[in-house]
């Protein structure tokens, strides 16, 4: 358990206002740019934490698959832990982890489900298994064992041969997040790093603050 004692040099790499976009969706669009030139598996990958009915936390990480000017979009079951906490409470913290890149993003917004025609775009994009997939699972409910699961997959598998159309289930669907607030996280040496926050104003503006490391 080496990594337990270990300390690793974050690099020389600064992050300095001069540098940084003023609109952090764009800053956030760079970022993500980097992340897959810099071909670690998966850069889309966020850890999403929402809260549930009695206050508890819980995170998970799920596939960014849509980004534009305003928000981040991902897509789930809405009947699973983080579609239900979600419906219920939309606040919600995005995590994206770019560790090979010594960089993390930290998002804070509101969650609310794309409307159907997005849903079901998302839905038409998936490869075939992916959607029977979505109908074949009551994510996040407990069940016996995987045969049960495999059977259910073999079952839609017959009724709906390969290049037949798969309708979206109702409780598959995407959210979208409205950041309020954006941090950039770059690790630097000594544990000095830097850190910018993005905050958005009820004009639409955003400001920008230096945090301590
Ligand atoms: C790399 C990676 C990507 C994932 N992408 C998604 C995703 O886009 N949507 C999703 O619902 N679950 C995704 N998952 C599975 C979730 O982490 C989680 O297990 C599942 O959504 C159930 O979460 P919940 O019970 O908290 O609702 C992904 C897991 C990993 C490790």
């Amino acid at each position: 358990m080496d990594s337990l004692t270990r300390h690793t040099d974050y690099g020389a790499t600064g992050l300095n206002e001069a540098d940084i976009n003023d609109d952090p969706m764009a800053q956030f669009a760079t970022w993500l740019q980097q992340a897959e030139e810099a071909d670690i598996f998966e850069p889309n990958a966020m850890v999403l934490s929402s809260v549930e009915a009695d206050g508890s936390p819980t995170s998970r990480t799920v596939l960014l698959k849509g980004l534009d000017a305003s928000g981040f979009e991902f897509v789930t079951n809405y009947e699973s832990t983080k579609g239900r906490a979600l419906l219920a409470n939309p606040r919600v913290a995005l995590l994206f982890p770019w560790y090979a890149l010594k960089r993390q993003v930290m998002i804070t917004g509101m969650a609310a489900p794309t409307d159907d025609p997005t849903s079901d775009a998302y839905f038409a994009r998936r490869p075939q298994g992916a959607q029977l997939a979505a109908w074949a699972s009551d994510q996040s409910e407990p069940i016996a064992r995987r045969d049960i699961l495999d059977e259910r997959m073999a079952a839609l598998e017959a009724q709906y041969p390969e290049g037949t159309t798969v309708p979206r289930p109702e409780k598959w669907g995407g959210f979208r997040v409205i950041p309020t607030r954006i941090e950039f996280w770059q690790g630097r040496s000594k544990r000095f790093h830097d850190r910018l926050r993005f905050s958005a104003q009820p004009d639409g503006s955003w400001v920008r603050e230096r945090l301590q490391p």
